[in-house]
This record gives structure tokens, sequence and C-alpha cells, in this order.
């Protein structure tokens, strides 16, 4: 897969790219990742890259060419071209699997109060990470990047990305690690105990209690048995909000 970014700011991503799991996937060619600055496609001798927004209004609109003109430059007929925004529906792990599957994604990182709308007639696709509004598109830009990237075959174990929240629309169960005992508070029994069928019992039925918790509209879209369905009505008083 290969990765380009349109940004005003390329060198945000430099940390990003070069550190732990996203570094071993470039370097072991899982994904390549390109950095492109706007302001290199602008054609005014100030590199401008921004104006007033039309109709008046507080802030600044970045300029529609220096995109248009910087997308011309590295579309190729198998990219698939996204503009973050928060004005689009929000990311989900069911989208970051649909992206997955592309060989070329192209994420446009918009500024100041956004891109001229223009734009958005040479974009596939609109995502907004969530319900609040950031300074620029590079932080979103970077959690797409992550959450697809550790969904390449190779990049991280398989067994782990199985287990992991929203898979089958659960929250993951609770995780230790060694020492068995960290300030008075003990690993449950259960997980020492060798007995697989009962952790798996065990994990489940954490994974329901979190989920109820704390993302309880998961539950509706979740395939759950007659015995899941019974725990959640014996315990759906006793979760604490
Ligand atoms: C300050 S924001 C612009 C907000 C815009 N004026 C509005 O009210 O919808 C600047 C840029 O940050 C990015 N951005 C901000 N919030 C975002 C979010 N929740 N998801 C994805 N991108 C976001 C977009 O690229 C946007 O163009």
């Amino acid at each position: 897969m290969k990765i380009t970014v349109l940004t005003l700011f390329p060198e945000l991503f430099e940390p990003y790219i070069t550190t732990s799991i996203i570094k071993k996937a470039t370097l072991q060619s899982y994904v390549s990742i390109e950095c492109i600055n706007i302001r290199d496609f602008t054609l005014d001798k100030h590199q401008r890259v921004d104006d007033t927004p039309f109709g008046g209004g507080a802030g600044l609109v970045m300029k529609a060419q220096p995109i248009m003109d910087a997308l011309d430059h590295v579309r190729t007929p198998d990219s698939h071209v996204i503009y973050l925004t928060p004005v689009a529906s929000t990311y989900t792990q069911v989208k970051a699997k649909e992206l997955s599957t592309h060989q070329h994604l192209i994420l446009i990182c918009g500024h100041y109060e956004g891109v001229d709308e223009r734009v958005l007639s040479m974009v596939d696709d609109v995502i907004s990470i969530g319900d609040y509004i950031l300074t620029g598109g590079e932080v979103a830009a970077m959690v797409v990047m992550d959450s697809i990237i550790r969904l390449i075959p190779g990049v991280i174990s398989s067994e782990s990305i199985i287990s992991e929240s929203f898979e089958e629309h659960l929250l993951e169960y609770p995780q230790y690690t060694r020492p068995e005992e960290v300030r008075g508070m003990k690993v449950p029994a259960i997980l020492l105990s060798g007995h697989h069928a009962n952790i798996e019992q065990y994990r489940k039925e954490q994974s329901l209690l979190k989920t109820m918790k704390y993302r309880p509209d998961l539950l509706l879209k979740a395939k759950l048995n007659e015995k899941d369905r019974k725990f959640i009505q014996k315990h759906v008083n006793k979760v604490e909000k």
C-alpha cells in the first residue's frame, strides 16, 4: 500500500513515520508513505495558500488551485482520495478495514477555516475523526493512517487484530501481565488457571460488561447468543455508569 499526504506541514509526520510499528511497516515495505507540501504547488511569488472567504466571515480558506494541482501530480487510477474534515460521518473500525484494501490512499489535510469547497469535486471520500474541531487535518490523517497500517497483513499479528475492541461490536476484555500482584491488586485467578474454555467464557463476560458500561449502543449491533443475552439481563442493573 502507498499513502500520500497532502499537507502544509510535512515535517509534522517525520517523527510519526520513523517510530515504532509504522517505522517497521515502512522499512519492511508493507507501506510507503510520502508527504507532499501543498505550498510547493502555488503559482504566485509569495506562495500564498489561503485567502479570505467570499461572502465575508472570520478566518482564511485554503485556495483550491494548489491542492488541485498537487492532487493532479500524485493521483493515479488506483488512488482513493480522502479529505479529512469535521463535515463528514465519523470514522470507525469498519471504515478502517475497508480503506486497508486500497492500493493508494491520498489524504488531504485542511487548515485555517478549511478548503475551498470546489476541491471536494476531486475527492472520493470525506472522513471526520470525531465531533470536535482540530486546528488542521494532520493529526486526523495520522489517526487514519495508523488504524489502516496496522491492519495490513503482516504488520502486526493477525491474532491481535481478531480479539480487539469493535470486533463483533464489543469492547475488549481487560488485559493483565506480570507480576500477578500490583499494589495489593491480584490478577483474576481464572486467568492463571490454564483452563482455556473458562478463560474464554470469562473474557466474553468481561467484554459484555465493559460494553454495557461504556458503549451500550454497540450491543444493538453485536451478535449475541442466548447465553450472552441472559448474562446481560442478569447484570443490566449492576453495571456502574
Ligand atoms: C479548524 S478546521 C476547519 C473547521 C471548519 N471551519 C468547520 O467548522 O467545519 C481546519 C482543518 O482541520 C481538519 N479537521 C478539523 N477537525 C477535524 C475532524 N474532527 N476530523 C477530521 N479533520 C478535521 C480539516 O482538515 C479542516 O479543514
